[in-house]
């Protein structure tokens, strides 16, 4: 795969993978320590969508602001546009430690390309942010102008790592619903397995019209089935550990409930595609769900 231009500045920078090296497992550690509870707010599993971008839009809203009204200050000498301007600068490094706490937890799954990246993008973020709470100290002691040139360099900076933020997503796939990725599966009910062939507590995986599907029956009877694929970062959910109605992804501990595909605990926040199943003749048939049809990229 050709790499961007920013691709190839970061890949310059080896040291990256050393500070990573050091702080990651550090990351880890400290945020497996505050439970379940922590990491699901972390990466946003209550808002059914990943929460750093979501905060992320807080800073660069607030700082765009407080650009349009130094701007203003400048021109008018209004003290309602200065008051504004510090308002919307406190406000956006208040949105920019959150973002900050929640692309730490997103980071702490990375490796290779995606975290020398990650760690560019961090980098230029607590510069960012540095210059912006040196910005606000600077306007409380009365050094205006001294505090408009912290934050002008702070936020050019945050514009920069906001570019690598991008990347993330749209070059790694960071934060992507990978399930959208695959065929949507049968649209009319389709034949894959003999039901004797599931047991009561198994899983199943099979291939049905280039997607693989995850049977299982659950405590009721009831036999459902989800994507085999794990949203977050493709893993194989048929390798994981089934808990009661649900699937702990093997590779970096998502669960899902069986029967709905909801992401019950993250780092993955999207539901899995769902799928329809019945048995006819001793025969489990599955079709995909309309809206998980829907939702595919073609
Ligand atoms: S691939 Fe990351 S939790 Fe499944």
């Amino acid at each position: 795969m050709a790499r961007t231009i920013s691709q190839r500045i970061v890949d310059q920078l080896p040291w990256l993978d050393d500070v990573a090296e050091k702080t990651q497992p550090k990351v880890r550690e400290v945020i497996d320590r505050g439970g379940a509870t922590l990491r699901n707010v972390l990466d946003g599993v209550w808002f059914e969508i990943p929460l750093h971008p979501a905060l992320t839009d807080v800073p660069i809203g607030s700082w765009t602001a407080t650009l349009v009204f130094d701007g203003l200050d400048l021109a008018t000498g209004s003290k309602a546009t200065r008051n504004a301007a510090d308002a919307t600068l406190a406000l956006g490094i208040a949105g920019g430690v959150a973002a900050a706490v929640t692309g730490l937890s997103d980071w702490r799954y990375l490796s290779g390309g995606s975290r020398r990246m990650g760690v560019a993008h961090g980098l230029l973020n607590t510069a960012g942010l540095a210059l912006s709470i040196a910005s606000l100290a600077l306007r409380a002691k009365g050094s205006r102008n001294a505090g408009r040139l912290a934050f002008l360099t702070g936020f050019s900076i945050s514009g920069a790592a906001a570019h690598l933020g991008g990347e993330l997503s749209y070059k790694y796939g960071l934060r992507v619903n990978r399930n959208v990725f695959e065929e949507a599966g049968p649209d009319e009910y389709t034949q894959v397995l003999e039901e004797s062939e599931l047991s009561d507590s198994g899983m199943r995986r099979v291939e049905v019209d280039g997607v693989g599907v995850l049977l299982s029956r659950a405590q009721g009877g009831k036999i459902c089935a989800i994507a085999a694929t794990c949203n977050h970062f493709s893993g194989p959910l048929e390798e994981g550990d089934r808990e009661g109605d649900t699937v702990v992804c093997p590779w970096h501990k998502s669960r899902f409930d069986l029967c709905t595909g909801q992401a019950i605990d993250g780092p993955a926040v999207f539901p899995q595609s769902l799928y329809h199943a019945r048995v006819r003749d001793g025969n489990i048939e599955v079709k995909a769900a309309a809206e998980n049809v829907q939702k595919k990229v073609r």
